[in-house]
Formats: structure tokens, C-alpha cells, sequence
């Protein structure tokens, strides 16, 4: 894949969604190693969507999770729909239910959005509380996690973040309920202080449906898409693409 702009992103392309879940499982695994050697954790915020439910069910595979030190994860939502746990919107239901009920982790380090459903303000400022509480900042500190996996939407969305929405200036808050028009609904979202901040921000996104809005984030103008917006401050971002999503970067 040539031209300075792409090879100035890190951009892995696999052969086909198996393959790009393997990759991905790959790097989870080393950079869990890698953190938890370095600093006796690895903080995870993972996404929702359809995109990594093959990704969460790789992981818990018995010969893949026993290459990881659970005990040492510790576990955020990137985001969440205001619907009750067991709605089949949730992601927490989800990412649960294919991963986390699974694999040995302490109860304590799952840290879930209360009640999202309820009211989403105050579930949001629950959520960031926790978050506080947890990463024992002062200040302004921002909190850093060691991996924050989020999904591109076909409109360019990530997280809750979606065009045109609120939180899209969000400067201060880690975690906020964001009215998102075009589906009349509110979502709830990280920030992009919060997940810009991030060591380690892996982009997974699959399927001809998306390889137009993805040309577009990578190599069009920017301040289009939220997407464009994520930018590894303080960390590396990662572009993590099976061959249908990146097909029409050839040439680019
Ligand atoms: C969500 C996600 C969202 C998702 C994209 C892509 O709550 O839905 O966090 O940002 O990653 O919408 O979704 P798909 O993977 O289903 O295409």
C-alpha cells in the first residue's frame, strides 16, 4: 500500500475477517504481556457494534485467554446505548456475554455503566465517577488507557461519537450522554480527551460497505468524519482492516 499518507498510518490489511481477528488477537495478547510486565496492568476500553464480536470470541477461546493474565485486566465500555443490559442493543450484554463471562477476571477491575437506560445523564456522570475513582487523578490529569479498541460507522462515527453530535466538543468530561439526531436516540461515549490520551488505539473495522468512508477518513479533508478526530497524543493508533475495507486504498 504505498503513498506517504497511508504509510504515515499504521495500517495492518488482512487477507478476510478471520484472519484480521487472528492479527488482532495477536496484538491484544502482546500488548496485555507488554503492559502488564511494565505496569502490573493492562486498561482496557473495549467498543460495541457487530465488528469485534469475532474478536471477543476469539479471545475467550481456551488456548488464546490462557494467554493472558486476566487477573491484571481491567475492564471499561467505550460506550454504550440507552437501553436496559438485557436489550440485545447493549454492548455491555455483549461484550460480556462473548468475553468477559468467560475468561478469569476479578470481579473488581469490570467497571459497568449503571442503568444506562434510566437516565442517561446521570448515568454518565456514574460512569465517570467511576472512571475517577479508579484512576485516582488530580487535576486535570486524563485518565490513560493501555487499549481503547473503537469501530468506524458507515457514516464515519466512533464510539457514540457521531457528526454533528454534542460531544464532539467535549473538552473536559471523560464520559457524557450525547444526543445523536439522526437515530433519535442518546448514546453514551468516552471523549476524545479521554481516548486520545490512550497508549495504544486500535481502529478494527471489516467490510466492502465501509472501504468508501474509510478512504475518506484516511485520505480526504479533515474535521469531516469523528473518526478523523481520534489522534494518538500520547500513544500509538492503529488501523486494524481485512481487505474489503481497505480496497479502495490501492493506488491512493
Ligand atoms: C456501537 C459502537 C460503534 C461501532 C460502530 C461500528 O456502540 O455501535 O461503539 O461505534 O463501533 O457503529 O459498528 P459495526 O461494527 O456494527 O459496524
Amino acid at each position: 500500500m504505498g503513498s506517504s499518507v497511508l504509510e504515515a498510518k499504521n495500517i495492518s490489511v488482512f487477507e478476510d475477517y478471520d484472519a484480521l481477528v487472528k492479527g488482532m488477537v495477536e496484538l491484544f495478547v502482546n500488548l496485555a504481556d507488554e503492559s502488564i510486565k511494565v505496569r502490573g496492568k493492562f486498561i482496557i476500553s473495549l467498543s460495541g457494534g457487530s465488528t469485534p464480536k469475532g474478536f471477543y470470541s476469539r479471545l475467550a477461546e481456551a488456548e488464546v485467554a490462557s494467554r493472558v493474565d486476566w487477573s491484571k485486566v481491567v475492564v471499561f465500555f467505550g460506550d454504550e446505548r440507552t437501553v436496559p443490559y438485557t436489550s440485545p442493543d447493549s454492548n455491555q450484554r455483549m461484550i460480556t456475554e462473548l468475553l468477559l463471562s468467560k475468561v478469569p477476571l476479578s470481579r473488581e477491575n469490570v467497571f459497568a455503566i449503571q442503568d444506562p437506560d434510566m437516565d442517561p445523564k446521570d448515568a454518565a456522570i456514574g460512569y465517570e465517577r467511576s472512571m475517577r475513582e479508579f484512576f485516582k487523578l488530580s487535576g486535570d490529569e486524563l485518565p490513560q488507557f493501555d487499549f481503547m479498541l473503537l469501530g468506524l460507522g458507515d457514516d464515519g462515527h466512533t464510539a457514540s461519537l457521531f457528526p454533528g453530535s454534542p460531544a464532539l466538543t467535549e473538552a473536559v468530561r471523560w464520559f457524557v450522554d450525547n444526543k445523536v439526531e439522526k437515530l433519535n436516540t442518546v448514546r453514551l461515549t468516552t471523549t476524545y480527551p479521554v481516548i486520545n490520551n490512550s497508549r495504544h488505539i486500535v481502529f478494527l473495522a471489516e467490510g466492502q460497505s465501509k472501504a468508501s468512508v474509510l478512504k475518506d477518513v484516511l485520505t480526504g479533508p479533515e474535521g469531516k468524519y469523528p473518526s478523523q478526530n481520534v489522534k494518538a497524543e500520547n500513544g500509538k493508533l492503529y488501523w486494524y482492516l481485512d481487505k474489503e475495507i481497505a480496497s479502495q486504498l490501492e493506488g491512493v
